[in-house]
Parts: C-alpha cells; structure tokens; sequence
C-alpha cells in the first residue's frame, strides 16, 4: 500500500514551493532600530553587537537615505545620552533641543517620507537606569506616566510620526493619547510596547546605550516590576488589550524567538497590527555563532525573520533588516 496523498508533490521543486508558500518577506515588513549619539562623524561599532553602529547625527543623513534606497521606510530611534546630563528624573528627556529630538529632525530633513518612531522611556536618560523615576527603592508609576506623557509630546513636536513607549507603567499610553489630543497632535500614532518581558536578551542593548540599571543600595536591580514575567502567557493578552482600550495604533510582544506563542495568541485576539522586536540578544547570539562557524548566519537569519511572521507578525523592527534586504535583493 502506497500513500494516496502525497504531500511532497508540493515540495518538488523550487516554483512549486514558490506558488504554495505562505510567507513573504519584503522591506515593508521591518522597522530599522537607530542608534545615535553625541560628537561628529561618529560610526561607532557596538562591541556585543557585531557590524551595528551609534551615528553621530552628521552622519544619520546618509544611513537613512541607504535604507531608503533599499526600501526600508521606518526607523525606530533610541538616543545614547552623554553621562552628564542624566540625572534621577530624566529631565533632558523632555530637552527641544536635546539628541532624540535632533536626531528626528534630522532623519525627517534626510528623508521627509520615512516614518520615524521614537523610543520613549526613561531608562537612557536615568542616572540610575530605569524606565521611570525612582524614590525609596521603587520606580514609581504615576509620576513616571506624567514625564513620559511629556517626553513623547516632544518627540512628536520635533516631527516623530509615532512614539514608541517601552517603560511598561500603567496607564501610559492613555496619558500620551491624551496629552497628543489636547495639544492636536491627533495623527501622531503609538506603537506600545505592550507585551514586554523582562528577558535576558537586552543585555547587548543597554551596552549600546550605556543604560543598564546602576548596583547601587536602594535601586532595584532588576526591571521585574514593571516588564512581565516571561513565566506568564495570559497576562500578556491583558496588557495588550489595555493598550489597546487606552488608544494604541499599534501593539507589540518583544523579545522574539522564545515569545512566538504569545504573538500567535495576539494574532488570533487582536484586531490591531501586532509587532514583534527582535531584540539585541537575538541579534547577538547568531552573530557569535556564525563568527564561530558553527552556523550559517544568513540562512539562519532568514528562517527567523519568517518564523517571525508566520507566528503573526505584522512588523518586525529587527537589526537585521538590512541584511535581510540585502539578501533578498540578491
Ligand atoms: C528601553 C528599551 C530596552 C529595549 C528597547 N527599549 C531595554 C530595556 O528595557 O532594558 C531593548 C531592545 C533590545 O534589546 O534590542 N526601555
């Protein structure tokens, strides 16, 4: 007895499994993240995230018309700020002039067409390395909301077309709607990080920017109080569809690759577009490995940016999609 079904017919060649496949990547799929920095003709190597750079602003003009050129429309900007002007309360955050809010500038005069995202929480700007502002060993919540409500208002002033807050407080992005409508800044959009675990993954990111939590007595030591315990799966669907009632455009689950059930189960609640981040411990991980040789970095690379979508995202804001696009353009 044969089988009367054969299911590799659709696997015979490279055309039938083109027609029957599932997934396409395309440059629309990605948010590119940036990182800038102070100083001039700065491309700065960061040291745990292989061929990934900090630009200094002069040099943000020519990035992003590269991404442009290979079709890659929107950047997600996060700011190293010097250690001078960090203090407990994130007051440069809120600065006009200050380097997120150059650097939107700059990257809309570059490019007028890209979309432009904005990082907003506090944890760049903390002298102590949190999210939110931080009295007698706890980051408080309210009076966090309040600066970050004030910080994103700046980001959209400079010309952001969407903010992105990945602080995790509570009630957050009502208080950012809120302040973007009494101000009638009613297109500006909010993409919220939503589902945000606490991981291990963001270690390469805070070397990036310098933004780790300070070993200090009285800081916590960790972000366990405000991003979820990555243990929790239907927690994450509260935390979406709080955002959601609140006013965001857009939701998200971040990490990635360990997170894809909580992406499928988004996908399948949600009626909004649902983002992952694929975060920098991610990146770093293959990167090592295919350094070793131990991997085949592009394949790899590949078959989990389409492992990404195929859970249900909607976007992928990932540092390889450059790479990725490059590929593709092969
Ligand atoms: C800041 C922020 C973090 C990331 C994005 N925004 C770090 C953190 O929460 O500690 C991580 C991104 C990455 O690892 O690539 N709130």
């Amino acid at each position: 007895m044969y089988p009367l079904k054969r299911n590799r017919r659709l696997r015979a060649n490279d055309a039938i499994r083109g027609l029957v496949r599932e997934t396409i990547i395309s440059p629309n799929d990605f948010i590119v993240p940036l990182f800038v920095t102070e100083g001039k003709g700065l491309k700065e190597e960061i040291p745990s995230m292989p061929n990934y750079f900090r630009y200094s602003i002069d040099l943000l003009e020519k990035e992003v018309k590269e991404l442009w050129s290979l079709g890659l429309k929107s950047v997600l900007i996060f700011a190293k700020v010097p250690e001078h002007l960090k203090d407990q309360k994130g007051s440069e955050a809120l600065n006009p002039n200050g380097l997120m809010q150059r650097a939107v500038k700059t990257v809309k005069n570059a490019c007028p067409d890209m979309l432009v995202m904005t990082d907003v929480a506090l944890d760049p700007y903390s002298s102590l390395g949190h999210d939110g502002i931080i009295e007698n060993g706890k980051v408080l919540n309210d009076a966090s909301v309040e600066v970050l409500a004030e910080m994103s208002l700046s980001h959209v002033v400079a010309g952001a077309d969407f903010v992105a807050p990945s602080d995790m407080m509570d009630g957050r992005i009502l208080a950012i709607r809120e302040l973007f409508e009494d101000e009638g800044y009613v297109d500006a959009g909010i993409m919220s990080y939503s589902a945000k675990y606490a991981s291990a993954f963001y270690g390469p990111f805070r070397d990036a920017l310098d933004s780790a939590p300070v070993d200090l007595i009285d800081v916590p030591k960790d972000k366990k109080t405000y991003q979820m315990d990555y243990a929790n799966r239907f927690e994450a669907l509260r935390e979406t569809e709080m955002d959601i009632d609140e006013g965001a455009d857009i939701v998200m689950v971040k990490p990635g690759l360990c997170y894809l059930d909580i992406v499928r189960d988004l996908k399948n609640e949600v009626n909004v577009p649902v983002a992952v981040y694929q975060v920098s411990g991610e990146y770093s991980m293959l990167k090592a490995a295919a350094e070793k040789g131990w991997l085949n970095h592009d394949a790899v690379m590949l078959e989990q940016i389409t492992a990404i979508k195929r859970a249900g995202a909607d976007i992928i804001a990932s540092y390889f999609a450059k790479d990725v696009v490059k590929l593709l353009n092969q």
